[in-house]
Parts: C-alpha cells; structure tokens; sequence
C-alpha cells in the first residue's frame, strides 16, 4: 500500500520536474503550531511569498519551500517540530532525487528562542526566521536559494507592518468570513511562567490607522467577523489621529463603524488592562461579541504572586462582576496552570473554588511546563508530574461540566449565528454562536456569510444544533432596498 502511494508520488513529482524552472511557479506549503498570532503571521508570510510568486498548497510533498510556524510555550509544542523536521528531511532527500530542491524553514517562537541551535539540531533547515522578521521573507528565500544558511532573528527595527504587502481580495475570500487582525505584539509583563515576552519581545501597539485600513480591506472582501489579536491586546494602546493615544475600547468603538462588520472579538486579554472604556464598549457594542478570554491561570493568591500575575482572586473577581453587570449575558473564557512551583493541595482547591464562583463557558487548561530561561524553571519545589496530572484531570472534569452546562442552558434560546462554512454532512451548515460554539443547522438556513437567527434545539458535546427563525442579513438588505 505504502509502496503504490510513494510511487505516485514519484510520478508526480517527476511529471513536474519541467515546470519548475520557473519562479511564479513555486510553491509554499506552511504548517502553523500554537496560537491565533501564530495563525495570522501564517498568512501574512503566505501573502508576502505570493508577491514573489509562491502559490500555497496544502501537499506537502509538492511544496519548494516549506515553512513551519512554530510554538514554544510549552515543551510538548517545541519538540514537535524537531519531529516533524525529521519527517521533512525524508521528502527533501526524495525530492532531491528527483532533481527537485526543497528549501526548508522554520518560523515563529521556537525560531525566536533557538535560533541558530536549530541548524546544529536539524541540519537540512535552511532558513530559520523570527516573528519579528518574516516580512523579510522573500529576500531570505531567494538568498538561501543561492546556497546561504540564514538566521534572521533580530528583533526588527523597522516594523514589519509597513513592509508586508496588504492580503490580496482573494486570498482573504479563500480564507473565509472570519478573519484574525493583530493590533499588539510582544508583553512586558514576565510572568514567572512564560516564554512569550523572550520570544515576541517588547510590546508594540500597531497605529490606528493602519488597522482600520486592514479592517476595512477585510470587509471589503466579504468578511464580517474579525477578532483583534495581541499577547495582551488590551494592553493596546496605539496612535490615534492627531498624534492622540487610543485604548482598546475607543479602537472597538470605531471597527464597528465599518460597513460590514457586523461582530467583533479579542484576544487574550489580562485582567490588569480590562479599563472602564473595553468595558463600556462591551455594554453599549451590539457589534462585540459577548465572550471575554480573561486568563487568570491560578486561584491561590500566593501561587499567583510566584507567577508574578499581579493581581489577585479578588481582583480578578472584582472585575468579573463588573464586565458582568455591563453585559449581563458575556460569557466567560480562560486559561489556567496547574501544577506551579510550590502548589499545594490547598492551593489547587482554591483555584477550584474560583472557577466554581465564575463559571466558565470555556477554558484551556494545561500542566505546568518549565521552559528554560523563564524564572519559573529555576524554582524549587516543582510538583511531580503524577501530582500534576491528578489536578490536570480534577480540574479539567469540572470546566467540561460547565461548559455543557451553559451549552445546555441555550436550548430552546433564539440566538443569532453567523454561517461560516459547511457542515460535515452534505445538507449541513456550521455557524458560530456569539459565544464561539459551533452551531450545526440546515443547509437552507442560508448562505456562508449571513447572520441567521436560530432556535437552538439540541447540544451535542462539542456542539450545538439549530432551526433557523429567519435570515438576519437577508432582512437587512430587503429593509435597505426598500429605502
Ligand atoms: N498572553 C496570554 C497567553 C499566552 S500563552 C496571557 O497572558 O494570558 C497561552 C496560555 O498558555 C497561558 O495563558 C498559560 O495558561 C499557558 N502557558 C504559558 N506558559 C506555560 C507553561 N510554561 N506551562 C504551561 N502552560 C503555560
Ligand atoms: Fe505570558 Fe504573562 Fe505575557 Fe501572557 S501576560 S504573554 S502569560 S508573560
Ligand atoms: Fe506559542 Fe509563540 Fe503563540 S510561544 S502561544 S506561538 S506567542
């Protein structure tokens, strides 16, 4: 079976040989790891290679340029790219005999924080780029294509923004009805547990300008969903016109004027930068969806003081109340570690208690993992890993059973649902509820791209099931034709 599938694949790449002489010809495929920002630098990598030619594809094996997008938050997500680095070399020594060159590449954090290490480990990479400078992209590939090994991980002077060609019309279409914009990069916050400030560097806030002519490009292109992304995004705070300074707040407040966006998100969010203004844009923004991402990640104050988090469970839950009484239908979001140095039982039982008095529609939650650098690794008193399954499972337990529980707490509401894309099931639509779930209805609920209003029927596990009521869209348009 094997056996037939590489031979195939010979042919093909064989059959190819000719048309790769030239450059508009070449093809990039990107693998991304790790979070939203990661997601979006994809793109934006993909965008600026298509100016020079690079057509993406979603076969590996037929790629001359493969890029991986790395993470390196936790150990887990590191190692794997030293995995799949192995498999790569497999195809580019098959390619190779082919006459084919494969240049390979590796992106985003693990890029960042390795660095130059990634050649010692896998020598077959070529290029090794950081998050700060993939706008340099193009030049890099064409200069390792002449036989340089190339580690650019500086942290740029120049802001990659103003360099990277703007998404064409349609690649954003191709892409969907959502979209991701970052706004802020980078965090000064150094939690004890944390890579990011060392891989993403200072924060930076991007011009206010610049992101609404991105916004408005992306509605122009039929998207009518974008969720602002920052390692702490409301800790934006970026030029506004006139030299002023914009918080996050005022920054949603102008989005939403944009013809055509209809919702908006952001994330992730720490609890010392929720101010009056985010919080006002939440109770008076149809167009803000009503989820909040509010990592806390402990709810010992003593575990959160280790982590260097600087805030307390009383402050967080001060805040919570607040957001609430401004939105009384937000839904709350998080993330949390278990295990930090120095957790005890009692402080385990403490962040069960909070997550019991806020209760979660959703939450990610993970072990602690020591990530060399990072202060935390240093600490005594790190939790055996039995200790911190145990916990992982406990807690874990309890978010499942709030989030079905608010999932089951929407049968048989009216909500609004923004069809996205095809349901596994041929006569099927999915779409996603303001608070991010997945909503299944039926293919005749609408099109892709249109806000239908929906009873929620039934809640499967991981998502629900609806009726469509009416076609919000569709009534907006007939009420404007009609004027
Ligand atoms: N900027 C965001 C989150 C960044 S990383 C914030 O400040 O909340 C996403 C999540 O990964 C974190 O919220 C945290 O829960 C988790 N995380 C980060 N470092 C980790 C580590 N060393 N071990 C385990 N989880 C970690
Ligand atoms: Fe990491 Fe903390 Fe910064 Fe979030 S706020 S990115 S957890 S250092
Ligand atoms: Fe991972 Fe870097 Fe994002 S470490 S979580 S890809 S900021």
């Amino acid at each position: 079976m094997e056996q037939s599938v590489t031979t195939e694949r010979s042919a093909s790449l064989a059959s190819e040989t000719a048309e790769a002489a030239s450059p508009r010809d070449k093809k990039v495929f990107v693998k991304t790891y790790g979070c939203q920002m990661n997601v979006y630098d994809s793109q934006r990598m993909a965008d600026a290679l298509a100016a020079d030619g690079y057509r993406p594809t979603e076969m590996i094996e037929d790629a001359d340029l493969v890029l991986l997008n790395t993470c390196h938050i936790r150990e887990k997500a590191a190692e794997k790219v030293y995995s799949e680095l192995g498999r790569i070399r497999v195809l580019k020594e098959e390619r190779a005999r082919h006459g084919r060159e494969t240049v390979i590449g590796v992106a985003g954090c693990v890029a960042q924080a390795e660095g130059r290490e990634i050649l010692r480990r896998a020598p077959m990479v070529d290029l090794v780029i950081g998050p700060q400078t993939y706008h340099r992209l193009p030049a890099v590939v064409q200069r390792v294509r002449t036989g340089e090994k190339i580690v650019e991980t500086d942290y740029a002077i120049e802001d990659k923004f103003e360099h990277l060609p703007a998404p064409e019309r349609t690649s954003v279409r191709s892409r969907g009805v959502t979209a991701f914009l970052t706004v802020q990069e980078g965090c000064d916050k150094f939690c004890t547990f944390c890579v990011v400030p060392y891989t993403r560097g200072a924060e930076i806030s991007r011009p206010v300008a610049q992101i609404v002519a991105e916004a408005e490009r992306l509605a122009e292109a039929g998207v009518r969903e974008v969720t602002l992304l920052g390692q702490n995004v409301n800790a934006w705070h970026g030029e506004g016109p006139g030299g002023s300074e914009w918080g996050l707040g005022r920054l949603l407040f102008r989005l939403a004027e944009i013809p055509g966006l209809d919702r908006l998100r952001y994330t992730t969010s720490h609890p010392r930068d929720m101010d009056d203004e985010l919080i006002e844009a939440h109770r008076d923004l149809p167009e803000l969806m009503p989820y909040l991402h509010l990592p806390v990640q402990a709810g010992s104050d003593r575990i959160l003081k280790a982590m260097n988090r600087r805030h307390t469970v009383a402050d967080y839950l001060r805040l919570i109340h607040r957001i609430r009484a401004a939105r009384p239908d937000i839904a709350m979001s998080g993330d949390f570690i278990v295990g930090f140095p120095g957790e005890t039982e009692e402080d385990f039982q403490e962040t069960l208690r909070l997550v019991r008095e806020v209760n979660y529609a959703q939450a990610f939650s993970f072990k602690y993992s020591p990530r060399p650098g990072t202060p935390g690794a240093e600490m005594e008193n790190q939790v055996p890993e039995p200790v911190k399954d145990e916990r992982l499972q406990r807690l874990q337990a309890l978010l499942a059973e709030q989030q079905s529980g608010f999932a089951q707490s929407l049968v048989g509401a009216e909500i609004d649902l923004l069809l996205e894309k095809p349901g596994r099931e041929p006569n099927q639509l999915v779409g996603r509820s303001p608070w991010l779930q997945p909503v299944i209805v039926d293919e005749k609920a609408g099109k892709i791209g249109d806000i239908v209003r929906v009873t929620i029927t039934r809640a499967g596990s991981h998502s629900l099931f609806g009726e469509t009521v009416r076609n919000v869209a569709t009534l907006q348009a007939t009420e404007e034709e009609s004027v």
